[in-house]
Formats: C-alpha cells, structure tokens, sequence
C-alpha cells in the first residue's frame, strides 16, 4: 500500500506470453505518461515467458506461479495472493494474462483489476475470444472497424465496467496477425498506459 503522504501506487502486471503490453507499460513510465505508479512485481503464469524476458531488462522483480505446481486453480490463485500481499500491490494490470480468475480472487481487488482486451467490448469478448480468435472472428464477421478495451475485471471473462476503447480501421486484406498487429500499435499499447496512469492517479489521490 502507500506510504503515507501520497508516493506513487503500486502496481502488479500479469502476464503470459510476449509481453508487448507489459512493454509499453514499461516504456510509459520511462516517459512519463506513468508518473502516479510504479510497476514493482511482474507475475507470469507461464515459465520462460518472454514478457519476462522484458521484466528482467527492466530491473523488475518478476514471478512465475504455475497451475501444474500448485495443483488447484484455488491453490494457484492464493499463491497469486500472496505475492500481491507481500508487495503492497495498489493495482493489477493483467496484459495478456491467459488465466480466468475466480470471483473469490477479483472480490478482493474491487475496482484495481484492469484488463487488455483487442476488441470494441461487447464485441468478440467472453468465452474463447482471446488472442488470435479475436481477430478472426472480426475478420469472419467482417466488421470494418475494431479496437481494443480496457476495463475492470470481475468474474465474468470481459464483463467488467468499460474504462477506455480505441478504434481501429480494418483493411481489405488484412490477415488475423496483420490486424491483430494494427490493434496493439494504433491502440492496446497506447490505451493501456493512459487508463493505468487515470486510475493510480485517483488511487494516490484517495489516499
Ligand atoms: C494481445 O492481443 C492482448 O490484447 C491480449 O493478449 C495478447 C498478447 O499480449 N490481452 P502481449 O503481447 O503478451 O502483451
């Protein structure tokens, strides 16, 4: 939690996989578009994850919590917990973090969750919509605008309040990996930062 007299919130980012949210997260508060947190603990839920390749070279203390080592899905999340408790954490930003969290876990963060998700929720969001699928299924529908989301995270997989979106154009042609690369560019990365600057701001200014 913050020390006394304002300091900055603490802030925990999940990950799984290449990590260019967490990057920007990163590169933000190097500029200075995060300058009401700090990113002081990295948790990936996947060994060898690149995300904490970037973690490492950035001089942030980073964990790996495993489903298969702790056995239970409730085991794993109290071991999430504990590390969060341990680390003061304000705020939890999960950057394409690919586990579903149970309600148990989000009631005790209410409001400090947040969540990338690379589509205009309430599209293509929920159930099987992460990755790559988003971006298929937007192409297969044919929409000629998409996005990305930020909003808060509660049990139901992409349910929680909307906090920022971003348009994307959709063009003819464009394959899932080169549309799924526009929407991080023209938008995860860019949103992302701002929302989790918006929100450590109120929480240092509730403090
Ligand atoms: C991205 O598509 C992001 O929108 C989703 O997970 C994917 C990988 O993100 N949440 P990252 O490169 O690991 O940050």
């Amino acid at each position: 939690m913050l020390e006394k007299g304002g300091g900055k919130a603490r802030i925990a980012v999940l990950v799984s996989g290449g990590g260019t949210n967490l990057q920007a997260l990163i590169d933000a508060e190097k500029s200075g578009i995060i300058r009401s947190g700090e990113i002081v603990l990295v948790i990936s839920n996947k060994a060898g994850a690149y995300a904490l390749e970037r973690a490492a070279k950035a001089g942030i203390k980073a964990e790996t919590v495993l489903l298969k080592e702790a056995g239970t899905q409730e085991a794993f999340e109290e071991r999430i917990l504990k590390l969060l408790d341990e680390n003061s954490i304000d705020l939890i930003v999960m950057a394409g973090f690919m586990s579903i969290l149970s309600g148990s876990f989000t009631n005790r963060y209410p409001d400090r969750i947040i969540n990338i998700h690379p589509s205009l929720i309430p599209s293509f969001c929920g159930k099987g919509f992460y990755g790559l699928h988003v971006h298929e299924a937007a192409l297969e529908y044919g929409v000629k605008v998409t996005g990305a989301t930020v909003h808060f995270v509660n049990e139901i997989p992409d349910g929680g309040r909307i906090i920022k979106q971003k348009a994307v154009e959709v063009m003819d042609g464009d394959t899932p990996e080169v549309l799924q690369k526009r929407v991080m560019e023209q938008a995860e990365w860019i949103i992302l930062p701002e929302a989790t600057e918006e929100i450590c701001a109120e929480i240092v200014r509730g403090k």
